[in-house]
């Protein structure tokens, strides 16, 4: 990754960054951008050829507007004007993106920061300068861009190392959860993601792993898991990480989908709907990292992160549409449907968590269906939860952190559907709108919680199909950044 400095004086200038930001509107004038300045004056008449420049090449400011000027034989020999918008950290972090796809190139930036910048701007522009350029390859050479390392020149260095820490480490499990979703199922299967997060685990103090497989499964009673996983030749596993402070007054359950790939089953998924499915496991992904991010950054909140996961394969041993799938803790599920299979490996964790946990706290993220595209689009995830002040919570830390979330709703109409003949539930209703369905079924395992529960379903964010501001095509790792900050509000 990118290695960020702060510093107050520059030993080495190649290339300065000079912010440019979009013009107070009340203030008339005829220039619709004005150059900011700067924390630390910049060498060389620099600061008057911006002032000079910004006219002239017509810049408006907007955040993630670059204009170059070369200085041959001078130094620094480039020049790059950035813009920053009106400066909120959103802004920044659009603009971080944007300079560090378009200096890919160079070696070394240096970027002087407005006098007064705040803590928020620093973490928008870190996040937006380590996450753009996130590339997933399986090739032996690699390709990391040139651009290695970009020095923050500002007044007081010192104040602003503890936000660049959080960034770095937000950046870093975002990358962490972008690698586990990208990589192919031929090697990612439950075993293997189980083995990945005992070995980032295993340095961390205060954090303790524990990974049930089949056998385990079988005699505590996981028979969704089970079910789901009992089609792979790669048998299920069951992850259970615990982040625990000593100063922790509240207990955060997160449970993360992991099917670490989705043929649908017996169900079988058409082609074009099976190809992306190795990302069947991102909310698992999500969850993991954060939880991660949440020890290295010593936040103190007991996080308990459950992933379930399987493969949902097509074999003899697969189970059939029609079987009677018996959860932990007793509740049966009628599976008419082998491809709605997140639901059933959730029930378990839910249930587990709920009768053995008891957190204060019960949320999961999945990737559990397609409706949630087909109602919001490929960016945003759909937020079910009966608890007001927990859903805004939750929001108010996806805006901040540039992740889009949209609250829906808990149909009590549609509860009937769920009803089976021979079972307590029905996992795979026909009628309703398919992720309120879903959401509504994953509510009948969180008992006491029910008012203390939050699901989102995130099968749309979790990938992109193209680059856009700090978002690179493939994985996003979408959760990881408001996890982390949500997880810090907590108390
Ligand atoms: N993993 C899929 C959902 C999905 C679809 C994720 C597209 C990402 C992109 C899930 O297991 C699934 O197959 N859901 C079914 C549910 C249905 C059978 C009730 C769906 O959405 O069609
Ligand atoms: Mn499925
Ligand atoms: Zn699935």
């Amino acid at each position: 990754m990118l290695a960020i400095r702060l510093i107050a004086e520059p030993d080495r200038l190649d290339v300065l960054v000079l912010p440019v930001r979009t013009a107070d509107a009340a203030a008339g004038g005829d220039t619709s951008a004005e150059p900011v300045s700067t924390a630390v004056a910049p060498p060389d008449g620099t600061a008057d050829e911006a002032a000079a420049l910004v006219p002239a090449a017509r810049l408006s400011g907007r955040a993630g507007e670059i204009h170059t000027q070369l200085r041959p034989g001078r130094t620094p020999g480039r020049l790059l004007l950035l813009g920053i918008g009106d400066g909120d950290e959103a802004a920044w972090r659009t603009a971080g993106a944007a300079l560090a796809r378009s200096a890919a190139d160079e070696i070394h930036i240096t970027i002087a920061l407005p006098e007064g910048v705040t803590p928020a701007a620093v973490r928008g522009l870190t996040e937006g300068l380590l996450l753009a350029p996130y590339r997933f390859r399986m090739t032996e050479a690699g390709t990391t861009p040139a651009l290695s390392s970009v020095d923050l020149l500002l007044a007081d260095p010192g104040a602003f190392e503890a936000i660049v820490t959080t960034a770095q480490t937000t950046a870093a499990m975002t990358h962490l959860a972008r690698d586990l979703t990208n990589t192919p199922s031929s090697l990612k299967n439950p075993q293997w993601f189980a083995e990945q997060v005992a070995s980032a685990a295993a340095d961390l103090p205060d954090l303790r792993l524990r990974v049930r497989g089949p056998d385990e499964l079988a005699a505590e009673g996981f028979g969704g898991i089970l079910a789901v996983g009992g089609g792979s030749a790669s048998g299920p596993r069951l992850v259970e990480l615990d982040w625990h402070p000593a100063d922790a007054r509240t207990h955060v359950v997160l449970i993360g989908k992991g099917i670490t790939f989705d043929t649908g089953g017996i169900s079988i998924k058409p082609v074009p709907a099976m190809k992306l499915m190795r990302k069947d496991m991102a909310g698992a992904a999500a969850v993991v990292a954060a939880t991660l991010g949440a020890a290295m950054l010593r936040l103190p909140v007991r996080v308990t992160t459950l992933a379930p996961l399987a493969e949902n394969m097509v074999s003899g041993s697969a189970f059939r549409p029609g079987d009677v799938v018996r959860h932990y803790g007793g509740t049966t599920s009628e599976t008419t449907n082998s491809d709605a299979e997140g639901r059933l490996v959730l029930a378990d964790a839910l249930a587990y968590a709920v009768q053995q946990l008891k957190p204060d706290l019960l949320l999961d993220l999945a990737t559990l269906t397609g409706a949630n595209a087909v109602a919001l689009g490929k960016r945003t995830a759909a937020l079910y939860s009966e608890n007001d002040q927990l859903a805004a919570d939750v929001r108010a830390a996806a805006e901040a952190a540039g992740e889009s979330v949209w609250r829906m709703p808990l149909h009590g109409d549609y509860v009937e559907y769920l009803g089976s003949e021979i079972a307590d539930l029905y996992s795979a209703p026909a009628q309703g709108a398919g992720s309120v369905l879903a959401a509504l079924y994953l509510r009948e395992f969180t008992g006491d919680l029910r008012d203390r529960w939050l699901h989102l379903d995130m099968s749309a964010p979790s990938w992109a199909d193209g680059d856009h501001a700090e978002v690179s095509r493939g994985a996003t790792g979408w959760g990881v950044r408001w996890l982390l900050r949500w997880l810090a509000s907590v108390d």
